[in-house]
């Protein structure tokens, strides 16, 4: 369905992205984890073609997407809905607004310009928003909602788009736990009830391991992991992260981590139940 092929992306004498391939066969639901740094983004905005590949082809269906110019290009991108970290919306416009922001790739310029959508877009858009249980915000402005309400509104104008892949970089880590997993559980719902494939970079492990059926683990650029939650192990996330202080600094949650300080053993993340 979707094949990375040995992409790479060079900023300068930085490869932020070395030859990673990556094939998936069916909607999946995968995250990817990493240091900062490790490239993550850097794949994620090549999928979209928000950043051009230095080498190597990112091919959909059969068909090579670094190579699409123009209107092509659009289309692709509105297929491959990304959902940020900070939320992308328009903060003095209604929440509605913003989630029929986007149809924008298929609307006249003029119907933009003086905010015209046809009726079965709000219908659909007040639709989307019910289902993420956020209708009753429609009518506020985004910067008037909670963090977790931000979010769900950007899926919302991500699924606006009726993407065949979301791809999500880091969309959790502006948000206290519980909104965390509110988002977490919202992008499942829509992988496991409308077969979307979502990608998410994620900076937890335990967030990886409980809500993917994949994970793909970064170093360098490289790909230096990639199977199942329950492949995992402690010994693979120590590959993933590198050994040392900056293990446990970055590989473990909030959660974990307070297993950790409560002295549950040397390694918080063998405590979240790693099979090692
Ligand atoms: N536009 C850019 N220009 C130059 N270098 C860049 C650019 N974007 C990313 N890089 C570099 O590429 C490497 C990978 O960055 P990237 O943002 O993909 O990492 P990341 O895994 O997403 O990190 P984080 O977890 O901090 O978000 C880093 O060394 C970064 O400095
Ligand atoms: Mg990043």
């Amino acid at each position: 369905m979707l094949t990375i092929e040995r992409v790479t992306k060079v900023f300068g004498a930085n490869t932020a992205v070395d030859s990673v391939s990556i094939g998936v066969d069916r909607p999946m639901m995968i995250g990817i984890i990493g240091r900062s740094g490790a490239g993550k983004s850097t794949l994620l905005r090549m999928v979209n073609r928000l950043t051009d590949a230095t080498d190597g082809a990112i091919l959909f269906e059969g068909r090579d997407v670094t190579a699409l110019r123009g209107a092509e290009m659009r289309r692709w991108q509105s297929d491959c809905a990304m959902i940020f970290q900070q939320f992308n919306l328009v903060p003095r416009m209604d929440v509605v607004s913003n989630v029929l922001h986007g149809t924008l790739n298929r609307r006249s310029t003029l119907a933009t310009v003086f905010n015209l959508f046809p009726s079965e877009d709000i219908h659909r858009a007040i639709e989307i928003l019910e289902r993420l249980g956020i209708a009753e915000q429609a009518p506020k402005r985004a910067e008037a909602l909670s963090g977790g309400q931000q979010q769900r509104v950007a899926i919302a104008r991500a699924l606006m788009q009726d993407p065949r892949i979301i791809l999500a970089d880091e969309p959790i880590a502006s948000l206290d736990p519980m909104n965390a997993q509110i988002v977490m559980d919202a992008l499942c719902r829509i992988h496991e009830e409308d077969g979307r494939m979502v990608i998410c970079n994620l900076h937890t492990l335990d967030t990886a391991r409980r809500y993917c059926d994949r994970v793909i683990g970064m170093r360098d650029g490289r790909v230096v992991f990639d199977g199942t939650p329950g492949q995992l192990t402690t010994g693979a996330a120590r590959d993933i992260y590198g050994a040392g202080a900056d293990f446990s600094e970055a590989a473990t949650s909030t959660e974990i981590g307070a297993l950790d300080r409560g002295g549950a053993g040397t390694s918080g993340i063998r405590e979240a139940g790693a099979s090692v």
